[in-house]
């Protein structure tokens, strides 16, 4: 952990004392910075990355806000780009959660660049399209960002919070969802800044939504692997690569390894998370289960009316 008495993040901390901010729970407050809310611990990060990260053109971002599908779309990607490195048996990620395959710009960039060495162009982040640091935008790498329905992110994350936190009431965390108070919130202004850069630099910025890649894995595996510059081969076709990649990271398989069962992610971070929280069911439409009628036709409002004329929809 960096040494609190750091003059930069001293800087940060200062900064973030005069923004807006959101509860009253020390553990729970957000800080509303560049029109999104972030928590203390991120926050400070992603300054320190805005101002710090220095990305190369080859760098490949994987994108997307929390509970969207991240770890799915972490396990896909290196995959792909890995295929050639390892036997089967010593696929890293059966014994490591895929969290830990791919650093975290916010996190293991942030107070670490050395990290970024580790054999593959992989790199990860939460944070919102206008709040990028500049040099991802200007390095011309490639970004691919995944999304989902708001009220399955919103299920999922209000038992992702219930597990690795504190038990929160459903009204209490809908009524914040809805106001935009989620982390790297408002969730469908995080969704359309990605979008609409996508449709300006659709050469560099693939955009896939959660429910396409349950409805059809093959074909959106295949996108991203030609995105990524590593289409498959005829010959790896007919060896069924894209079939294996797609056993081994789903939901089934990642989430009955031993590691993704007992591990734990980030054990030094101030919140440490079982690995098992990021596997719950992994299905489309389980907010059916969760949320009331009202609740449902609230959130529907909500993206109607924000995804108006923009092309997007769930
Ligand atoms: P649910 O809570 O709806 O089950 P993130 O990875 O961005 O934190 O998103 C977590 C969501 O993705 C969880 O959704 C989790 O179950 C689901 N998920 C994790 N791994 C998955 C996989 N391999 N295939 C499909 N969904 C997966």
């Amino acid at each position: 952990e960096r040494d609190k008495s750091d003059k930069t993040y001293h800087k940060y901390i200062e900064r973030i004392s005069t923004l807006p901010v959101w509860g009253e729970d020390p553990r729970d407050k957000l800080y509303k910075y560049q029109n999104f809310w972030f928590s203390h611990y991120y926050l400070e990060r992603i300054m320190f990355a805005q101002e710090h990260f220095r990305a190369q053109s080859s760098d490949i971002i994987l994108s997307s806000a929390p509970k969207t599908g991240t770890t799915w779309l972490k396990a896909l990607a290196f995959s792909i780009v890995t295929r050639n490195c390892f036997d089967d048996s010593m696929n890293p990620l059966l014994t490591s959660n895929p969290h830990d395959c791919v650093p975290f710009v916010e996190v293991d960039l942030a107070q670490n660049p050395p990290n970024r060495h580790l054999d593959h162009p992989l790199i990860s982040t939460h944070i919102p399209y206008i709040s990028l640091p500049e040099s991802i935008i200007a390095s011309g790498c490639k970004i691919i960002y995944i999304c989902r329905d708001p009220k399955d992110v919103f299920v999922s994350m209000w038992q992702f919070a219930c597990k690795v936190t504190q038990p929160i009431p459903l009204e209490m965390a809908f009524e914040m969802f809805c106001g935009g108070m989620y982390l790297y919130g408002p969730y469908l202004d995080h969704v359309l800044g990605y979008w609409k850069a996508s449709l300006e630099r659709p050469d560099m910025i693939l955009f896939l939504k959660y429910e396409d890649l349950k409805r059809d894995t093959m074909s959106n595996l295949k996108t991203l692997a030609k995105f990524m510059g590593q289409p498959f081969s005829e010959e790896e076709e007919r060896n069924g690569v894209s079939e294996k990649i797609i056993q081994l990271c789903s939901f089934e398989h990642l989430s009955n390894l031993e590691v993704n069962k007992s591990g734990k992610h980030r054990p030094e971070a101030p919140i440490t998370v079982p690995n098992n929280a990021f596997f719950r069911n992994g299905k489309v439409g389980d907010s059916e289960n969760h949320l009331t009628l009202e609740m449902k036709k609230c959130l529907d409002g909500i993206m109607e009316e924000k995804l108006r004329d923009s092309g997007l929809n769930f």
